[in-house]
């Protein structure tokens, strides 16, 4: 979940692409923040708890910074969100070992680090973090007998877990070696410098041109050369891609934080999820990147979606396309929860693995256990190149451009979209007439648009938002294709406003929440004009029999439902199929206008991380 970023070249500073690398990575973590650089022979280190502006205020302070370290041309930087010891100082990378001759980031969780280290203090080391991640720079230097290869190979095979390292080493001037296993690494290939990073943000200002390492790769880069081999030491191609992004997606662009540029630019995301997929002459979507004939397709008997977080919230919308418009059955599952209970799985059974980052470690494992399985394997995903994306080599990208705010949005969106796509596919080979698949195309193609009315009326939510800005306590409800949106609505709220939210499907709530409402419990109930609605408007009596203020959202018209809640959120009319949309995003707007009025670190929320690679 950390972010890690290193550069070997003369054509930039390197502390500054160190520092703008880990600006643009510090989505995946923030709690501290560290550099190390070779400088004279020597490694120089700085580390600083808390985001990298402190990192950056510190060296700007620092004697070092300007002598040896400013004419650095080698070196790695790491911003970090603690999975073992405190988010202190100590414990920041880059870590050293004894002698000061290696120094090294690290990314993901070193299991058996425990007996390692007590290995190591037994040969004489000495440990100064309570990382798992130090026992690696001991255990490279343990190891080394003038063969920087040779050392990281022999190192990487005794650990266990999963990592992304970068290291430097004063007897290597200009190079760095890279490894990884279950956590991503990414060279950027420049003219004379070369990059590397946990992730494209870090490298896309330099360079479009890049190679994925697979698991257990080992590559030792210098400025003009990058040669990788595997863990036996054996040198192995990878393909080299060019990565279509614009970098200025990548900035906020007047906007206050990256969560709302990202809901802003969904009308234009869902566009380009869905440009290209929608043929009017055979009335269905073409999904390529399925690889499925239309024979292969109608030999699939079940859907089983994994995923998690919002991703999950998406499957679950995508549970109810299946079914409706395919006849298929489909059932959402927690990828974690997927990958220990050994599904049963049969050959025609689909498995998709829904991620943004394409990296969740539990839904990593979930694809890995359902290839193993036999079942056909298929992910949905936004970053391109992506660890899961590359497992299943079957797939749809998102194209929502990239996610930084850690609460996800745009992706969410898109992931219904590219649902609802794969549903009318599975459904036009199915049982839906041509005249249906038209309809339910045309509908999709007016999802953008519905998304831009309501962001359209975000000055009416705001108002709405701030009203409720000082709850303790919130209850979201929803039935049918609303259910999925109350849970994501209830999720969004408590990840950036850190009020306690919960979602619930409607009908639950009189089987037990219903005991918590009370005047200062608010509801938020999507009483949308779709099947359900008149349930709804019973469930939302209840809860102000119980006193707690209800907001609704509401089909624009449906003046009625004034009368019965405090206040109303206007959703533009479609088919439930895509109302789910829109209402989405007028979710997204109340928790962040709520958020925002709180004054809470809305694009990096406590506790979290953007890519959650750890189980
Ligand atoms: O990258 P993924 O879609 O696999 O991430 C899954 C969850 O970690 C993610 O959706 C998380 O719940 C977000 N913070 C939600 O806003």
């Amino acid at each position: 979940m950390c972010g890690i970023v290193g550069y070997t070249g003369k054509k930039h500073d390197c502390v500054n692409i160190l520092l703008d690398g880990l600006r643009r990575l510090e989505y995946r973590g923030y709690d501290s923040a560290g550099i190390a650089v070779l400088a004279n022979g020597k490694i120089e280190s700085i580390k600083s708890v808390g985001k990298v502006k402190k990192l950056q205020d510190k060296i700007n302070e620092s004697a070092a910074s300007t002598t040896s370290i400013k004419t650095a041309s080698t070196g790695i930087a790491h911003t970090r969100w603690a999975t073992h010891g405190a988010p202190t100082e100590q414990n920041a990378h880059p870590h050293m070992d004894d002698n000061g001759d290696f120094a090294l980031v690290h990314n993901g969780i070193i299991e058996n680090y425990q007996a390692l280290k007590e290995n190591l203090i037994k040969k004489g080391h000495t440990f100064r973090s309570e990382t798992d991640s130090e026992a690696i720079v001991h255990l490279i230097s343990e190891c080394y007998e003038g063969d920087l290869f040779q050392a990281v190979a022999a190192a990487i095979k005794k650990i266990e877990g999963t990592f992304g390292i970068a290291v430097i080493s004063t007897k290597h001037p200009d190079t760095i070696i890279t490894a990884r296993r279950g956590s991503p690494i990414v060279i950027g290939i420049g003219n004379s410098e070369t990059i590397v990073a946990s992730d494209l943000a870090a490298i896309v200002s330099y360079t479009r041109r890049v190679i994925f390492l697979n698991d257990d790769d080992i590559a030792l880069i210098t400025p003009d050369n990058i040669d990788i081999r595997n863990i036996e030491n054996v040198p192995v191609s990878r393909e080299t891609a060019h990565i279509d992004w614009d970098t200025g997606a990548a900035e906020k662009s007047g906007f206050d934080h990256f969560m709302l540029k990202e809901i802003f630019e969904q009308p234009e995301a869902i566009t380009n999820a869905i440009r290209g997929h929608l043929d009017d002459s055979s009335a269905t979507s073409i999904l390529s990147g399925l690889n499925l004939s239309p024979r292969e397709m109608s030999m699939i008997n079940r859907i089983v979606i994994a995923a998690c977080g919002t991703s999950l919230h998406a499957g679950m919308m995508g549970e109810y396309f299946f079914e409706d418009f395919a006849d298929l059955p489909t059932e959402i599952q927690q990828a974690a929860e997927f990958r220990y209970r050994n599904p049963i799985l049969e050959p025609n059974s689909m498995v998709i693995a829904i991620s943004q980052s394409g990296e969740t470690a539990d839904t990593l494992a979930a694809v890995r256990e359902a290839t193993q399985k036999g079942a056909i394997v298929a992910s949905i995903c936004n970053v391109v190149g992506s660890t899961i994306t590359r497992e299943t080599s079957r797939g749809i990208y998102l194209h929502a451009g990239p996610e930084i705010g850690v609460a996800s949005t745009k992706a969410f969106t898109c992931q219904v979209a590219v649902m609802l796509m794969m549903a009318l596919k599975f459904g036009r080979n199915r049982r839906l007439s041509r005249q249906e698949g038209l309809e339910i195309m045309n509908e999709i193609r007016k999802v953008p648009e519905l998304v831009k009315k309501v962001l359209d009326t975000a000055p009416e939510i705001e108002k709405v938002a701030e009203r409720y800005a000082n709850a303790s306590n919130f209850f979201f409800i929803g039935r049918g294709y609303l259910y999925p949106v109350a849970l994501e609505g209830a999720l969004k709220l408590k990840e950036i406003s850190y009020i306690h939210a919960e979602g619930y499907h409607a009908a639950e709530l009189k089987h037990g929440p219903i005991a918590l409402l009370e005047e200062n419990v608010p509801v938020m109930a999507l009483a949308n004009d779709i099947p359900g609605r008149d349930k709804m408007l019973g469930n939302i009596q209840e809860c102000r029999a119980r006193k707690s203020p209800v907001i609704a959202t509401a089909t624009e018209g449906d003046t009625e439902i004034k009368n019965i809640v405090n206040d109303v959120i206007y959703i533009p009319r479609s088919p439930h199929y895509t109302a789910c949309i829109p209402t989405v995003t007028a979710l997204q707007l109340f928790s962040y206008y709520v958020a925002k009025k709180r004054g809470c670190s809305i694009d990096q929320p406590r506790n979290l991380a953007k890519s959650v690679t750890v189980e």
